[in-house]
């Protein structure tokens, strides 16, 4: 049985771990140009949950990992993250006003900062990564995991995965049929977990089978994870949540709720959790935290 306030203590110690290593990424606002990078720290340091990085550390630990070489990366994924978010609230496509408890960044900011800020945004993730590379130690590994980070963001991924997303909303007649809905949530959500688990696992020195046994718990995880967050946009409130709620509807979203009904989909979670946890036992090393926090991320209210 899990100690719920054990566990909550332990997750909070790693917020602030996560949370200190990707400040001390952030770039420093100043000269002419010092307005986009205010832009970008506002979204980075308004209190995400850091559930990506601390994924990837506990990858990392899983497979043995302790060195710092993993630290950039942690920044990387939620620079990323944190830029598809920013773009993802743009007038153009969700149209979000608010967003980690605050008003959106193109709210405060501006329309054309908030494009920008999300473009030097995901610039600067790889220019993050990249200091890995001087790891000397690590060099072969972290080239690959430079590799999953990006190819899993972009066409083939992430982006790929909003672009289907917006070209299919507003389509009120024709809702979409499920391998469609499917591509969509596998490639702009569970990409960006299944990244983590990945490189957590390249750089703590697992093999090809364990690499892929990551990816697909990724999958699993990440599937459930934007099920709970369209479950959550239509049950919880702006102030739990801290950002725009029921986005879904006016956005005229196909989603696994409109698709199953609120009840079926929490089934969906809890199956898709059930599998990742089990995927997890298979594999060696210290996981009791991990499996936890797949279950946390299921039961989740914000
Ligand atoms: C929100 O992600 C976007 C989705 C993929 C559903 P999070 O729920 O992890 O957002 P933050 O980082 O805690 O703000
Ligand atoms: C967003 O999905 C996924 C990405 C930003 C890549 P949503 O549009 O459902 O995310 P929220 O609900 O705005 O956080
Ligand atoms: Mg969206
Ligand atoms: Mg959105
Ligand atoms: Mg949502």
């Amino acid at each position: 049985m899990v100690n719920l306030v054990d566990f909550e203590k332990k997750l909070q110690e790693k917020i602030r771990k996560a949370d200190e290593i990707i400040r001390s990424y952030l770039p420093e606002p100043k000269g002419f140009s010092r307005k986009i990078i205010e832009a970008m720290n506002y979204s980075m340091t308004a209190g995400g949950k850091r559930i990506r990085p601390i994924l990837m550390f506990e990858s990392y630990q899983m497979f043995g990992g302790n060195k710092s070489v993993i630290e950039p990366f942690m920044a990387a994924i939620e620079m990323i993250h944190t830029q598809s978010l920013i773009h993802d609230d743009l007038p153009a496509i969700d149209n979000a006003l608010y967003r980690r408890g605050r008003k959106t960044t193109h709210a405060v900011y501006g329309e054309a900062m908030g494009i920008l800020s999300g473009d030097a945004l995901l610039n600067y993730a790889y220019e993050t990564a990249m200091q890995a590379l001087f790891y000397l130690d690590d060099t072969d590994r972290s080239i690959q995991a430079m590799q999953i980070l990006a190819e899993k963001t972009g066409i083939y991924g992430m982006i790929g995965g909003q672009s289907v997303d917006v070209e299919n909303e507003k389509n009120d007649k024709q809702v979409l049929d499920k391998e469609l809905l499917d591509y969509i949530y596998l490639n702009k959500t569970a990409t960006l977990l299944e990244i983590p688990l990945m490189i957590g696992a390249v750089l703590g020195g697992a093999g090809k089978k364990e690499i892929s046994c990551m990816e697909q718990i990724g999958t699993k995880v990440g599937l459930a994870f934007q099920i709970q967050d369209d479950i959550l946009d239509v049950t919880s409130t702006i102030e739990e949540l801290g950002k725009t709620i029921f986005s879904d509807e006016q956005n005229y979203k196909t989603t696994y709720v409109t698709l199953l009904g609120t009840k079926e989909a929490s089934r969906r979670v809890e199956s898709l959790t059930k599998d990742a946890v089990h995927l997890l036992e298979m594999l060696p090393g210290e996981k009791e935290f991990l499996s936890q926090l797949f279950l946390y991320l299921a039961f989740r209210k914000k």
